[in-house]
């Protein structure tokens, strides 16, 4: 579709768009929320780049999209005095990054995440990119009998996987049943929903089973066709619709940095 307000580049025919002629530290028009809407719909994650946002800019852009999700188990990570801005940094001394396996964010909380809008001010000269996968794609590549089969199974996602099997001390991690595949409330498309991050099993199945169809799963989502692949440069942004992509974070630039913030906007029970 046309739009007035905004210019778009698409990274690849299937997903992902480049938004330019948007200025995100200055109040945005109700016709350029619209728009951006809509783009977020076409393309599932938009991306933008020279935008120096602040933390108040950061939340501000996050409310035109909805509340924003307060996940108590990234606590740790969150900003002094502004709890819905999650640190994301990497450096010389990192043993581990969040994100690299394949998953869609927070998919273990009983309403996880719609979007996420990841800002970052310093990345690596070379490296550190972040892929998205469609799982509208992913479905629409199964066969019509894969599809009959998971219709109406549901899944158990766990944040204890998220967390590498570990459950920080006082802390109680998030545990959901979801459907296997999901409709977006906006678009009506039916998207796989089970990912490697979080889904621990499919219920109702025998264990076996489900580990068998959960792998075949997660390497059928990772077919190139279904993806885009963003290269970051300081200051870029990417929000992202967590009911219809999956991502990962590459992490091939140790020892450099790469450093920013996290907002993310609520989202609804996956139906
Ligand atoms: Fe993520």
């Amino acid at each position: 579709m046309g739009y007035d307000t905004i210019q778009i580049k698409k990274l690849t025919p299937v997903v992902g768009a480049e938004v330019s002629g948007i200025d995100l530290t200055k109040p945005l028009s109700a016709l350029q929320v619209a728009e951006l809407k809509q783009a977020l719909a076409d393309h599932m994650v938009i991306f933008f780049r020279d935008q120096p946002i602040d933390f108040e800019n950061h939340k501000t852009f996050a409310r035109y999209f909805g509340g924003i999700h307060i996940a108590p188990s990234t606590a740790p990570w969150t900003v002094p005095g502004h709890p819905e801005i999650t640190t994301i940094h990497a450096d010389e001394n990192s043993t581990f990054v969040a994100g690299e396996d394949w998953h869609s964010d927070m998919s273990c909380d009983p309403e996880p995440p719609l979007g996420s809008i990841l800002y970052l001010h310093t990345v690596p000269e070379i490296g550190g990119d972040t892929v998205f996968s469609s799982m509208y794609a992913a479905y629409d590549g199964l066969s019509d009998r894969m599809k009959a089969y998971l219709e109406g199974l549901t899944a158990v996602h766990d944040a204890v996987v998220g967390f590498g099997g570990i459950t920080p001390p006082g802390m109680t991690l998030p545990k959901s049943s979801h459907p296997v595949i999901r409709t977006h409330p906006m678009t009506g498309r039916r998207a796989i929903y089970v990912n490697r991050g979080f889904t621990v099993k499919i219920e109702g199945l025998p264990p076996h089973e489900s580990a068998a169809i959960l792998a075949f799963l997660y390497q059928h989502i990772q077919k190139p066709e279904y993806q885009c692949r963003f290269s970051w440069r300081p200051h870029s942004i990417a929000f992202w619709d967590n009911r219809c992509l999956q991502h990962s974070a590459i992490w091939d630039y140790f020892p450099n940095r790469r450093s920013g913030y996290r907002v993310q906007v609520t989202g609804e029970k996956p139906v």
